[in-house]
């Protein structure tokens, strides 16, 4: 099977995690794929910009549109609304597959995307846009699709928990412990969108829209930031057994409550001391996501940072690249016929 062709737009944090991992491991993607995978290029702002990885010259370049063109799948990493949108559906329009961790854009532009893709029958993946490295767009989307989620608990920003966790365990003020994440690369470039909310409640209505298969416009998504959250508020709350997080709450409403719907809502809350979202510390996320037939599910992991996004970007990556290999792998499951035999270590008392 011929080559992939991988067209990258952006090369900050996750974009040259991207780019390097996608080099770095070309021949084993390929074996999982059935067809090499060739980056194309990365299209940046300025070639010269300072990256977190060394990524080879040639590849870079400020003409997105041209490499657009001719790309079998799109990775747009670029963040922000435009030109993002512009690009993907330019890529879409082309019938190649998108892949984009772009939750602002999903969160607001999201059904225009899907029905550009539907109309060439591209596909449109965005398992990074929510959770960082944690899979839980696909889990929502299909291994739930056949129960009934009936209330989703995220924290759903990796910032303001590394924040409210340094203040609760450090004693640090809440702009000393920003900061610090400003310097770990956890906070988006202008971190308002961090500590007031907006990353959240995009993310919130990201998941609202997929458990309860409806749309939740980013403009009925409640909002609060953490930015009244103060020291002191912090040490009461867990001395009286709770801890602050800034959680997006998700939920199916019924009768009981007056209203036949759906919320989706974000704000600093209390949770007790013993629930699991309590102990989601630093830069980590997390999902609880309560169904009505699968009861309660955590999702958790690192929610933020560069090469942890990245693994759910090359996830999508591999997903959409086997739609394009008839007769290749595809799902894993069908291939153990044709897999390299690994030794089999006889060692059973490691943990
Ligand atoms: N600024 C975001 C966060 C990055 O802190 O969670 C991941 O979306």
């Amino acid at each position: 099977y011929r080559n992939l062709r991988i067209a990258l737009l952006g090369a900050g944090s996750v974009g040259a995690q991207v780019a390097d991992q996608l080099l770095t491991h070309a021949d084993e993607l390929a074996a999982r794929i059935g067809a090499g995978v060739e980056l194309t290029g990365i299209a940046v702002r300025d070639v010269d910009a300072p990256r977190d990885v060394e990524l080879p010259r040639e590849l870079l370049t400020t003409d997105a549109e041209s490499l657009i063109l001719g790309s079998d799948i799109v990775v747009e990493l670029m963040g922000g609304l435009e030109p993002a949108r512009t690009f993907i559906l330019q890529a879409l329009a082309s019938g190649a597959d998108v892949v984009t961790a772009n939750k602002a854009l999903m969160a607001t532009h999201g059904p225009e995307l899907f029905e550009a893709a539907g109309q060439v029958g591209a596909q449109l993946y965005y398992e990074a846009a929510v959770g960082g490295a944690i899979p839980i767009i696909r889990p929502l989307r299909d291994s739930l699709a056949g129960d009934r989620v009936e209330r989703i608990l995220g924290i759903v920003n990796g910032t303001t928990n590394f924040i409210l966790d340094r203040m609760d365990t450090r004693g640090e003020s809440l702009e000393q412990a920003l900061a610090i994440a400003g310097e770990l690369g956890y906070a988006e470039a202008d971190p308002t969108a961090d500590i007031e909310g907006y990353d959240a409640a995009q993310k919130a209505g990201i998941l609202a829209s997929l458990a309860f298969h409806t749309l939740v416009p980013i403009e009925s998504v409640h909002r609060e930031g953490i930015t009244g959250v103060t020291l002191d508020q912090v040490v009461a709350a867990r001395k009286a057994g709770y801890v602050v997080k800034l959680l997006a709450i998700c939920e199916r409403l019924s009768d009981a409550d007056g209203v036949d719907g759906v919320s989706a809502r974000v704000y600093p809350a209390l949770v007790p001391d013993t629930h699991p979202l309590a102990a989601v510390h630093g830069a980590n996320n997390a999902v609880f996501v309560e169904a009505e037939a699968a009861g309660p599910l955590m999702f958790y992991g690192a929610g933020a940072g560069g090469i942890q996004t990245a693994s759910a970007v090359l996830g999508d990556v591999v997903s959409a690249a086997r739609r394009h290999v008839v007769g290749g792998p595809g799902v894993a499951e069908s291939t153990h016929a044709d897999l390299p035999v690994l030794p089999i270590s006889s060692i059973t008392t490691r943990y």
